[in-house]
């Protein structure tokens, strides 16, 4: 076990918070384990609960560079791990032409060299360090400052991709065939991500420990909502956070995430409101669900008409409402 970033998980909430992030103590105790025993973390939970912005924080919480491998389908080595430079080698072959042609001849070798040497020597030359593009795995792996590795949405990428992963996962390490293993010099701490779109490989789980990052409860989210809106109310919050909570009760079809209780706690802040009031219900539910279905059940659920009128445009033009304050929220 080696010395570790962080004291314990405590030392683990605290210094994120710092940071703006108010972890979970599961969340917090899984960070402080993952870095005593150098082992990735995989967040996976619903979109918007703080999965990339955990790895972020502690790359901030700890003075470490964060390095960011954003995951698609059909991401390939070349742009996981590493790639030649062709044109470069390509370049070069030119540059080197009164020494080295691409098309050797007796003439173009330097005396006492024959045509196989020469290429070996070429083939050495052209496949070194110079012409060597490191993507974010073979960066992490070479840095010699900290680093957070951030794997992000790993589960895009198609299951014989996450293949690629495990070597720098379990041993820290990344083969180049022309040039060797690359170790780490400094142990990065690893975060992976995933929506839990599909199934990971069993490979990939077991090096990793797994942290189910799940929608706050009302009093973290209402936290959540004051550490990222300096100024808002306590009282202000914790209705968002309330609303938001009883949305997530009922079974919708894509229940609200944090980024969006943020969104409408903004939004409200704008407009100048000091409570959650009809119209402000109104309002949260267009920015706070995404689909035609979940607004009329929610707008049913919660007795509500669903505004019409583009929110953008009430903002714009500031509050006018005269609405009262809603008993239920
Ligand atoms: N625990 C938290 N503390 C502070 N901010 C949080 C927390 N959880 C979520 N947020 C905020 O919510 C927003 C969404 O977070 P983030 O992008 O990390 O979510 P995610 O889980 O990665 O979502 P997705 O699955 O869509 O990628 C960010 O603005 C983030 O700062
Ligand atoms: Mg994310």
């Amino acid at each position: 076990m080696n010395a570790g970033r962080f004291s314990g998980p405590g030392d683990v909430a605290d210094r994120l918070a710092e940071q703006g992030y108010l972890a979970d103590p599961a969340t917090a105790n899984a960070v402080f384990l993952a870095d005593r025993l150098e082992k990735p973390i995989l967040a996976e939970g619903p979109a918007g609960t703080g999965k990339t912005e955990l790895a972020k924080a502690v790359a901030r919480a700890t003075g470490a560079r964060l390095i960011r491998l954003q995951c698609y389908e059909g991401l390939d080595e070349a742009k996981a791990l590493y790639e030649w430079n062709y044109k470069k080698q390509l370049l070069r072959i030119q540059a080197g032409g009164s020494s080295v042609s691409t098309q050797p001849s007796v003439s173009t070798q330097p005396s006492g060299s024959t045509g196989g040497d020469l290429w070996e020597q070429v083939g050495q030359d052209l496949f070194s360090e110079d012409f060597l593009l490191a993507r974010p795995l073979l960066q992490a792996i070479r840095a010699t400052e900290p680093v957070v590795l951030l794997i992000d949405e790993v589960d895009r990428v198609e299951v014989e991709t996450e293949a690629l992963m495990l070597e720098v996962l379990s041993d820290y390490q990344v083969s180049v065939p022309e040039l060797g293993t690359v170790h780490a010099s400094t142990i990065p701490m690893v975060f992976l991500t995933s929506n839990g779109t599909r199934q990971l490989s069993e490979a990939l789980k077991r090096r990793c420990l797994f942290c189910y990052i799940d929608y706050p409860d009302p009093a973290r989210e209402r936290d959540i909502i004051m550490a990222h809106l300096p100024g808002i109310s306590e009282r202000l919050a914790g209705a968002v956070a309330e609303v938001v909570r009883l949305l997530r009760e009922m079974g919708l079809k894509k229940s609200p995430s944090v980024s969006e209780a943020l969104d409408w706690a903004r939004m409200l802040m704008l407009l100048g409101r000091e409570e959650v009031d009809d119209a402000g219900v109104d309002e949260g539910l267009a920015v706070l669900l995404k689909n035609k279905s979940d607004l009329d059940k929610a707008a049913a659920a919660l007795g509500r008409q669903v505004r019409r009128e583009p929110v953008g445009r009430r903002v714009a033009r500031g509050s006018d409402s005269s609405d009262s304050p809603v008993e239920a929220v």
